[in-house]
């Protein structure tokens, strides 16, 4: 290629590029049946994990049909039909572009020169700039600004030099450096879906002369729950009534069984809520009955590296990160356990110079997938430190690179932001909590057993609380959707609440938000308030109440609006507010998982009153697979 050339691609590439880091694939393959209505329903399912713009590969009778293009799913659909789409095999795609803009031709799947052969990804191809510079150089036709074409076209390549689908393939994924869940179809070999996976998710759902592809499970649920996880290094052959796997490496092939997920079509599907967001809050009394359950050997495990700790790091992103938080006020007060909660994108440039073997991070992901949580972990590995998980994902990253980690058992999140998750994430850590303190003998047997009898009461509450708090807030929203502005402001633990209930209420309602440690406010958020600014306080009937009266009283008397989430026989509290919400008492250390409730609904109200999509925020992604 001559350098005018090269530059040409090199510059239009890197603006638009390797975008594809949070999508959702699947495929199905099946003896006779159509895949197109299969596949659809596929894609709805993993919308949360992009949802920028959506395609469609079917092969029947020797030709291959692609539709795709930029827009929502049902959007798309409306306008291309996919049902329409002939063919017992096909692959589907559901895009959320991180730079440069959707489009119909970066939409996937991307075929080859000849369209013989199509493609889905997700993840990133690091090495496709020099590789789409061979493939140029050998007259292949590019049409997007994507890695993934670079895919098809060396698929196209290897097929052209003789042997069969499967070696070509093998010989294109050993050419690939990056990430990756791929799958393929080619119309020569229309009996089976190819698949290989590099730090990219991606199962195999094996049903009754079916088989499917994903992302993850929730595609396939409906159609079965035996899965099988794709390991690093490895490629499969799925036909309508096998899957065969293989070690990219050396071809050796590997015998794995399938799991059974007891996640139920009803668990991933809405169950006459509105939403997805609603139908998840109002799950909670069951997910935290779940999260209750945890196998004893492995709570003990963590707390034996836990407690051999020296230092301790609690580390997430988003709400995962609030639930941390909240965490080391639990380990502090229970288990006099200092740990360290970190936001993971900070974590190597805060503490990266001090970790070393002594060091434990407990990790907490509701996706395990999360790349700042993924990528801190790698830095700490690789310098000797202990990681443990907290993930509500089964066989996902973060479960492969912890020494021991807890499962949430929350079952699938569809809504973008994280509700039941974070109190399933709350309930497990403070169960963590409660054996450490039970290990470490340093609070009083009368203590442990009333956090033990307060934390198995928690569910019951919870479903009392949504019953109790549901019209309330729906008042509240409706008084408040033509705000500017809010504050949240708790103390001690419920910092962790007002933070939460700060980030759902901007991220579902657009409505900018601050939220502070209330003994902070006085030092600088105070001078925003003026005559009628709305302050959220969180006031449990706790240790922090009479010094957040306080702080109450120094808003108030600025002229703040005094909206309070505080016990229900407060009065005093209550007379100082403008607006009430009543709450049972609650363990102070579990305060937050009944306290965000409120802040829960209240942001799903918000949106609903804005006419926004709750389950869909703008400019969001539920897994951030993405530096
Ligand atoms: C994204 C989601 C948040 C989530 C965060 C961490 O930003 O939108 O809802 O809290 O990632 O996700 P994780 O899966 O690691 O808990």
């Amino acid at each position: 290629m001559v350098l005018k050339d090269w530059i040409r691609v090199s510059l239009s590439d890197h603006k638009n590029t390797i975008d594809e880091g949070m999508c959702g694939i699947s495929g199905c393959i099946t003896e006779g049946r159509a895949v197109a209505g299969i596949l659809y329903r596929s894609l709805k399912r993993l919308e949360y994990r992009g949802y920028d713009s959506a395609g469609m590969a079917t092969i029947s009778n020797g030709k291959l049909y692609v539709k795709k293009d930029q827009g929502k799913i049902d959007e798309v659909n409306e306008r291309l039909n996919f049902n329409e789409m002939p063919g017992s095999i096909g692959i589907a795609h559901t895009r959320w572009a991180t730079h440069g803009a959707p489009s119909k031709v970066n939409a996937h799947p991307h075929v080859d020169c000849s369209g013989m052969l199509a493609v889905v990804h997700n993840g990133v191809i690091e090495n496709f700039m020099e590789l789409k510079r061979e493939l140029l150089d050998l007259n292949h036709r590019f049409v997007s600004k994507t890695d993934t074409e670079v895919v098809a076209h060396l698929l196209e390549e290897n097929l052209k030099r003789g042997g069969d689908f499967l070696s070509a393939f093998i010989n294109a994924i050993k050419r690939l450096d990056g990430s990756y869940a791929l799958a393929a179809v080619y119309v020569k070999e229309p009996d089976k879906i190819l698949v290989a996976r590099q730090d990219m998710p991606i199962l195999i759902g094996v049903g009754d002369g079916s088989m499917f592809v994903a992302s993850d499970a929730a595609a396939f649920i409906e159609e079965t729950n035996r899965a099988v996880v794709l390991q690093n290094g490895e490629v499969a052959v799925i036909t309508a009534k096998s899957y065969d796997i293989y070690r990219v490496k050396d071809g050796t092939k590997v015998a794995r069984s399938p799991i059974v997920l007891d996640w139920t079509v009803e668990m991933a599907e809405k169950q006459g809520f509105p939403h997805y967001t609603l139908k998840e809050i109002f799950e909670q009394p069951l997910t935290l009955k779940s999260a209750l359950r945890l196998q004893d050997a492995y709570v003990d495990l963590l707390t034996e590296f836990l407690d051999r700790g020296e230092r301790i790091f609690l580390l997430a992103a988003g709400t995962s990160y609030h639930a941390c938080l909240a965490a080391s006020y639990m380990f502090s007060k229970l288990a006099r356990l200092t740990t360290f909660p970190v936001v993971a994108s900070e974590f190597v440039d805060n503490y990266g110079h001090s970790i070393d073997i002594d060091t434990v991070i407990l990790a907490v992901s509701q996706s395990g997938e999360t790349a700042d949580v993924l990528s801190a972990l790698e830095f700490a590995r690789l310098r000797a430190a202990t990681i443990l998980g907290i993930t509500n994902v089964v066989g996902s990253t973060l479960t492969r690179v912890s020494r021991a980690y807890l499962l949430q058992n929350a079952g699938p999140e569809i809504g973008v932001a994280a509700t039941k998750t974070f109190t399933s994430q709350l309930i497990v850590l403070a169960q963590l909590a409660l054996r450490l303190a039970k290990k470490r003998g340093k609070v009083a047997q009368y203590e442990m057993d009333e956090f033990r009898d307060r934390l198995y009461e928690i569910p019951d509450i919870v479903s009392r609380v949504l019953d109790e708090v549901k019209v309330p807030v729906q008042g509240l929203a409706k008084k408040y959707a033509g705000e500017k502005f809010f504050m949240f402001l708790g103390r001690g633990i419920s910092t962790a609440t007002a933070f939460e209930g700060r980030l759902k209420v901007m991220e579902l309602s657009y409505i900018p938000c601050i939220a502070y440690a209330a003994g902070e406010s006085k030092h600088g958020p105070i001078s925003l308030v003026e005559e009628g600014t709305p302050a959220f306080f969180v006031c449990p009937n706790d240790s922090t109440r009479k010094a957040i009266l306080g702080n109450i009283e120094e808003m108030k008397a600025r002229g703040a609006r005094i909206i309070t989430v505080g016990s229900k026989d407060d009065e005093e509290l209550m007379e100082i507010s403008d607006d009430y919400i009543g709450m049972p008492d609650v363990h102070e250390l579990l305060s937050p998982i009944v306290y965000v409730l409120p802040f829960q609904l209240l942001a799903y109200y918000l949106a609903v009153e804005k006419g926004l999509d709750p389950d869909k925020p703008r400019n969001l992604a539920k897994s951030v697979t993405v530096l």
